[in-house]
């Protein structure tokens, strides 16, 4: 997928949704992000018994994106769904990962970082 296509992208994470491991909340997610060479990578939340253990969709998303190679810069958008499809809010900590590997304009669910983090403290800020 090379062009910006949301009903693709979302799709993709909706389908990562319904492979989520989240016993404890029944609460599916998945995350989808295309990047710039038209890869689709996904992630989906991982939960655990140590309810502090588990990881959410869009962190599982850029550990992937870091293990194959990609970093600051390669993501596109991203998309966050549950397995109908429909958006989700990214939690905060995902925000500040997704803002990390993506700046200000990496659109999440259409939108800019810059708006769904303002202010974001970034790398930029230890220099
Ligand atoms: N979750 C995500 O995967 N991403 C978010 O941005 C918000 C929350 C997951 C974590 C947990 O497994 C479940 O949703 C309920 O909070």
């Amino acid at each position: 997928m090379s062009d910006l296509d949301w009903v693709t992208l979302r799709r993709a994470a909706a389908e990562a949704a319904t492979r989520s491991y989240s016993p404890y909340s029944g609460f599916p997610v998945g995350a989808a992000g295309l990047l710039r060479d038209g890869t689709v990578l996904l992630g989906t939340n991982v939960e655990n018994a140590s309810y502090v253990a588990g990881i959410c969709a869009e962190t599982a998303l850029v550990g992937v994106l870091v293990a194959g190679g990609y970093g600051r810069g390669d993501l596109r958008a991203v998309a966050v769904t549950n397995p109908g499809g429909a958006d989700l809010s990214p939690c905060g900590s995902c925000r500040q990962l997704l803002h990390e590997m993506g700046g200000g304009t990496l659109l999440v669910n259409e939108r800019p970082m810059d708006e769904w983090l303002p202010g974001a403290f970034g790398p930029d800020d230890l220099t």
